[in-house]
C-alpha cells in the first residue's frame, strides 16, 4: 500500500504529494516541522508537541493555516489511511508558496504537510549496548529553540558520526564557560557527572528544547535524582559516570562510548537505566523492554 501524505488540503500517494519550486521552504528553509510518535494508538505527549509547534511558528511570525481541532483532524486522517498503529508523524508549516524574493510575502497562505511512517525506535541490542557518538563542531546558527527546517549544520553533523560509524554527533559550542556540549544533531546530550550530578543543557536558543528532555527532566526529580540544567564541557564529559541522549524516536538511549573512548566502564549505568524504564512506561512500553530488550 502507497504512503499517504496530507498536503494542504488533500491526502495524496506520498509519490504524488508535492509542493511548488516557489514554496518558500524549499527556497529558503522558511518554515518549521515537529516530529510526534504515536504507540499504542496514543499520540506521546501531543500537547507539549503542539505547544512548541506553536513556539516556532510564532518566532517565524506564520500562521498555523489550521485550527488546532482541524490539525488533530488531519494528524488522526493521515495515521488512519496509512494503517498503522504504532507511527512517527512528521508535520511541517512553511510561509507558502510566492515568487521568490526574502521578505514575507503579502497575503500568502502558509502551507501544511502531514506525514507519517513507520516508527523505528532503538532494537533492544543498542538499549542494551548503549550507542557510540563523536562530538562535532556546532555550526549552526543562533536560534536552534525554533525547530526550524533548516538543518544543514545538523545534515553535516550527522553525515560525520555515520561516517564514523556512530549513531549521534554530540556539538560542541564556545561559550563563557569554554567548549561545552550543546546538544546531539537530532537529540539533546545528558551526563551523568563525577559528582553523580544529573547534567543537560539549560533550555536556551542555543538547544532545541526537547520534548522528551522535558518529560526526562521531570521524571528525574520525580525519582529524587540529583539534577542541574548546566552545560557540560568537553573534560566533564570525558570524566562522565554515565551519558545518555533523548528524543522522541531515539526515548532514552545510554551513549557508551565518546570518540571512540568508552564512558565510565563502556556499560550503560544506574540511572540511566532507571531514566529509560521510567520514559518506557511513560510511553506505555513495558520498563524492561527498555532495560533489557
Ligand atoms: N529531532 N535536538 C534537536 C536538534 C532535534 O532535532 C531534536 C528532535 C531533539 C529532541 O527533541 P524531542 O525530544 O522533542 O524529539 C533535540 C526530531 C525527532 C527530528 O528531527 O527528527
Amino acid at each position: 500500500m502507497a504512503r499517504i501524505a496530507y498536503v494542504d488540503g488533500r491526502y495524496l500517494p506520498i509519490h504524488a504529494a508535492t509542493v511548488s519550486v516557489e514554496d518558500r521552504g524549499f527556497q529558503f528553509a522558511d518554515g518549521i516541522y515537529e516530529v510526534v510518535k504515536r504507540i499504542g494508538g496514543r499520540l506521546i505527549d501531543a500537547d507539549r508537541h503542539l505547544a512548541r509547534l506553536r513556539r516556532s511558528l510564532a518566532a517565524l511570525r506564520i500562521d498555523l493555516p489550521v485550527s488546532d481541532a482541524a490539525l488533530h483532524r488531519i494528524v488522526r486522517e493521515t495515521i488512519s489511511r496509512n494503517a498503522l498503529a504504532d507511527a512517527l508523524v512528521y508535520l511541517q508549516v512553511s510561509r507558502g508558496t510566492a515568487p521568490r524574493n526574502h521578505p514575507f510575502p503579502a497575503g500568502t497562505r502558509p502551507s501544511l504537510v502531514v506525514t507519517v511512517r513507520r516508527l523505528k525506535l532503538p532494537t533492544s541490542a543498542e538499549r542494551r549496548q548503549g550507542c557510540g557518538v563523536i562530538t562535532h563542531p556546532d555550526e549552526r546558527w543562533a536560534r536552534c529553540d525554533i525547530k526550524s527546517t533548516g538543518l544543514l549544520a545538523n545534515v553535516l553533523a550527522k553525515q560525520a558520526a555515520q561516517e564514523a560509524g556512530c549513531r549521534e554527533a554530540w556539538l560542541v559550542a564556545s561559550g563563557p564557560e569554554g567548549e561545552v556540549v550543546t546538544e546531539g544533531s537530532s537529540t539533546n546530550a545528558w551526563i551523568v557527572d563525577e559528582h553523580s550530578v544529573l547534567r543537560t543543557h539549560p533550555a536556551t536558543q542555543r538547544i532545541l528544547g526537547g520534548v522528551t528532555r522535558s518529560v526526562v527532566l521531570e521524571h528525574a526529580q520525580e525519582l529524587g535524582i540529583p539534577l542541574e540544567e548546566r552545560a557540560f564541557s568537553l573534560a566533564e564529559l570525558a570524566r562522565a559516570r554515565e551519558a545518555f541522549l533523548t528524543s522522541a524516536t531515539s526515548l532514552v538511549l545510554p551513549v557508551t562510548s565518546v570518540d571512540g573512548r568508552p564512558v565510565a566502564n563502556g556499560m550503560p549505568g544506574d540511572t540511566t537505566r532507571r531514566l529509560m524504564d521510567r520514559y518506557a512506561a511513560h510511553c506505555g512500553l513495558p520498563a524492561e523492554v527498555a532495560a533489557q530488550g
